[in-house]
């Protein structure tokens, strides 16, 4: 049977994502309880990173060990796509690895390793998405709110890879979507024709205000406004982004919205430190959710989940 692989989230129907909910819930529970219920005993997890990473990393890292698998961290030295072709290494490294959890420059050089790939292929991270974070969050938001279904969601800042995972995963489980962003920062056209043609139901509403943006949100979120790679454009994006600052007289607006960030943050620039260590935050329950929610994730796709089988 063909592997499967999470390169974005149109990958998985709003059941499989369901499903993944159902398991990282299961496992989280039983952990607390000292359980480590191991799943997927001596499968590889191959962690193939050319950007740095703190929570991607050590959350599946420590999520396959429970799991009662291991992994290996392959870095810039393996060479991917320079010491030898994208096809060769993923022909190869799919005779070690169960999973591969990429995090890659571009999007497109994850979509070229899937193609050659025996083995399924996890995005960590690229420049036009963050599924496995997307997942977390909205895990989290769950926890907190009890349910999904109706809630208001609003993103403030740029419209950029955890952005576009987070409006996918909202049409996908029935959360209201709302960006307030800069309009020479908002989503590109042909990401919201596919939303609109892959997802016609969801609710995304562009906007430039924050203010009504955020007003009665359930949850308010942010990310930074310089990504990864996007450094030499960090003065721009600054002086752009800079009536974008979730602080504490934005999040009068929604009182009752628990704040998210996918970290790291730059505190003092798009959240300010009363806002991340305020009592509407949950950006560090948000970051241990991701092992919980990839743990869901690995089992769907590995096989453990009983619906699917053995990769
Ligand atoms: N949120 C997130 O992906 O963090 P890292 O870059 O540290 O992995
Ligand atoms: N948008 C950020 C997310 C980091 C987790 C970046 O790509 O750098």
């Amino acid at each position: 049977m063909a592997p499967r692989h999470l390169v974005s989230l149109f990958d998985l129907t709003t059941q499989e994502i369901e499903q993944i909910f159902a398991i990282a819930r299961d496992l989280k529970a039983k952990l607390s309880n000292g359980i480590r219920e191991p799943l997927l005993p001596g499968r590889v997890l191959a962690m193939l990173f050319e950007k740095p990473s703190l929570r991607t990393r050590a959350s599946f890292e420590a999520g396959i060990v429970h799991l009662g698998g291991s992994s290996m961290f392959l870095g810039a030295d393996a060479g991917w796509g320079q010491r030898e072709s994208t096809a060769d290494f993923g022909r190869v490294l799919s005779e070690f690895a169960d999973a591969i959890v990429c995090r890659a420059k571009e999007h497109r050089k994850v979509e070229e390793l899937v193609e050659h790939c025996s083995c399924s292929v996890i995005n960590g991270l690229t420049d036009w998405c963050h599924p496995c974070q997307a997942l977390a969050d909205l895990l989290t938001l769950e926890e907190r709110h009890g349910t999904l279904q109706g809630l208001k969601f609003t993103y403030v800042g740029d419209a950029n890879n955890v952005a576009r995972s987070l409006a996918i995963a909202c049409g996908k489980l029935g959360v209201d979507f709302h960006i307030a962003c800069p309009a020479a920062y908002q989503f590109d056209e042909p990401f919201l024709e596919r939303m609109r043609q892959e997802l016609p139901d969801a609710t995304l509403t562009v906007c430039e205000d924050p203010v009504p943006a955020v007003t009665d949100a359930h949850a308010v979120y942010t990310d930074v406004w310089a990504s990864m790679g996007q450094e030499a454009e960090e003065q721009e994006r600054a002086a752009a982004f800079a009536d974008y600052q979730v602080n504490g007289q934005l999040m009068e607006h929604a009182p009752d919205a628990v704040f998210l960030h996918c970290l790291p943050a730059r505190r003092g620039m798009e959240v300010t430190d009363e806002v991340m260590d305020g009592p509407q935050s949950a950006v560090v329950q948000q970051a241990g959710n991701r092992m919980h929610a990839q743990k869901g994730v690995l089992a769907f796709l590995l096989g453990a989940a009983g619906s699917q089988s053995s990769a």
